[in-house]
């Protein structure tokens, strides 16, 4: 049998606006996570995509002047472009509105239906519009966590309900014998704190008279079905459920879910009883990063606090934003996002360190040997034996979706680089024409601890890991380079090195902020 693709998936996006740093920071962590798999040879399968139902979209489109479907086709280019412009290489980009998607959403709620899963019945409650979720009376007098709720209508109607609670203690046993399956520790702490107490069933239709924009619901025209119950079925629409069992069998389960905390629940709760209820396996890893806030609010589409992950890569670059993204905060936690502190990051890690490590390598490579590489490195270097081992380093990290401890790591191994120039001395030893040899000696142990810090690069700055690369004559970043060949001699004796801009120009202190 083929092998199992690793199998990777974002949220969808509501696309009742633009995306925001939230939406890039979730996608830029799946495709290092991806990027990574790949390097090591793992078949991978990452998915991403838009959430286009429900209330909110309807209400986006209507304040627009445009039917529900023109409006969300004209907001899907806005999210692929945003994927394209900031290198987040998915393999296949899922809309709600596809009509495979919603094919698979009749069939597993006629399915779950015959089995007695559903029944019908009056629902008297409480709405939030801006979450498209129920809350209970319960949570209502407890108040809401920050961000969560927004303006509640009372509702009642007739509705369409899914057996949720006769899975409680089966989901507890789960996450119990599981502890991968829900990630950070917190949050699986607060999954478990919150089924202690009973678990409502699942309201899972609307009345169409109140909402017309989502998937039919199959066993009655007056109903529609609900956005949540329709979007989180996606993970295995994408891979064909229903449709073409190989390519299912291929893929699913998935390997990690990853998600922002406040749609933990949904993540870790309602889908995994929707996926028992229909006997399929589970996700491995459901995995919830925090939030990025400004001035201690949480970013949103609704506060109207958000950054422009557009504006930002076009002004400090495609790779400054990704770092700074994933090397400001330890997943899980919250991030406090700011301008200065992106620019302070640029200047320090980037510009400073990597930028002068190759600036510094590449010219003196330029001035002595005509930017041509002049003998085989020498692997017993300090310098060369700390870079050797940085693959599976950074493999360890990576796997335990820790990626600021994968870069911290990696710049490491840039300061072992500076210092390396530092302690050698190349200016001196060009001086001396009987020390020529070990003056090439040198540049190529410099260049080899290069190429391979910037082929693991390439999971986090892929535009610079690819720059590096090709300035140095390996091909694609990840093609030649890989897992298998990690740490054997990549750059030969002969090899020609393009010194050519510096990777990290010097910011303008005038530039306006973004
Ligand atoms: N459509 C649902 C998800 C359905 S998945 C089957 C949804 N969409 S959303 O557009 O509102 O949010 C998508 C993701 O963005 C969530 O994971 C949410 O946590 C994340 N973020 C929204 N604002 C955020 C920040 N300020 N910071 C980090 N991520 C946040 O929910």
């Amino acid at each position: 049998m083929s092998q199992k693709n690793f199998y990777i998936t974002t949220p969808l996006y509501y696309v009742n606006a633009k995306p925001h740093i939230g939406h890039a920071y979730t996608n830029v962590l799946c495709d290092c996570f991806a990027r990574h798999r790949r390097f090591w040879g793992e078949k991978t399968f990452f998915l991403t995509g838009t959430d286009e139902h429900g209330t909110k979209i309807e209400q986006a489109a209507k304040n627009q002047g445009m039917e529900p479907k023109a409006y969300v086709d004209s907001m899907v280019p806005q999210f692929k472009a945003l994927w394209k412009k900031l290198e987040v290489r998915y393999d296949y980009f899922i809309r709600t509105t596809d009509a495979d998607h919603k094919a698979v959403v009749c069939r597993v709620l006629s399915d779950l239906e015959a089995k007695g899963e559903i029944y019908k019945a009056r629902y008297k409650g409480w709405y939030s519009i801006q979450d498209e979720t129920f809350y209970t009376a319960t949570q209502v007098r407890e108040g809401f966590a920050e961000g969560v709720g927004g303006n509640l209508i009372e509702i009642e109607e007739e509705n369409y309900f899914f057996k949720l609670s006769r899975y409680q203690s089966w989901l507890i046993e789960h996450i119990q014998r599981h502890p991968e399956f829900i990630q950070p520790e917190m949050r699986r702490n607060e999954i478990l704190g919150f089924l202690k107490e009973p678990l409502e069933d699942l309201c899972i239709t609307r009345p169409r008279s109140r909402l017309r924009w989502g998937i039919d619901f199959p066993s009655s025209p007056d109903h529609v079905t609900y956005v949540w119950f329709d979007a989180l079925l996606n993970y295995i629409s994408a891979v064909k459920y229903a449709l073409d069992p190989d390519f299912f069998r291929a893929h699913w389960p998935a390997d990690l879910h990853v998600i922002g905390k406040d749609i933990i629940r949904h993540h870790a709760v309602f889908w995994p009883i929707m996926l028992q209820a229909c006997g399929i396996e589970l996700p491995t890893t459901v995995l919830a990063h925090g939030w990025w806030t400004m001035a201690g609010a949480k970013m949103s589409k609704s506060k109207g606090n958000i950054v422009d992950p557009a504006l930002l890569s076009d002004k400090y670059g495609v790779d400054a934003f990704r770092y700074f993204l994933l090397h400001e905060v330890t997943l899980g936690m919250d991030g406090a996002y700011s301008e200065d502190l992106l620019r302070e990051r640029y200047t320090k890690d980037l510009a400073n360190d990597l930028g002068n490590l190759w600036h510094r390598f590449a010219s003196m490579l330029e001035k002595y040997f005509d930017s041509e590489i002049q003998a085989q490195a020498d692997w017993t270097v300090p310098l060369l034996q700390q870079v050797r081992k940085l693959s599976a380093e950074v493999d360890r990290c990576l796997r335990v979706h820790d990626p600021r401890g994968a870069l911290d790591l990696l710049w490491k191994a840039i300061t072992a680089g500076n210092q390396y120039v530092e302690e050698t001395k190349p200016w001196v030893l060009a001086k001396d024409p009987k020390r020529r040899e070990e003056l090439a000696k040198v540049l190529s142990n410099l260049a080899e601890a290069i190429a391979h810090v910037a082929v693991l690069l390439d999971f986090f700055m892929p535009q610079t890991a690819s720059r590096i690369c090709e300035r140095m004559g390996l091909l694609g970043a990840g093609q030649v380079a890989t897992a298998v060949t990690y740490g054997e001699p990549w750059i030969r004796s002969g090899q020609k090195v393009l010194r050519g801009e510096p990777l990290f120009p010097k910011l303008d202190d005038e530039v306006p902020r973004a």
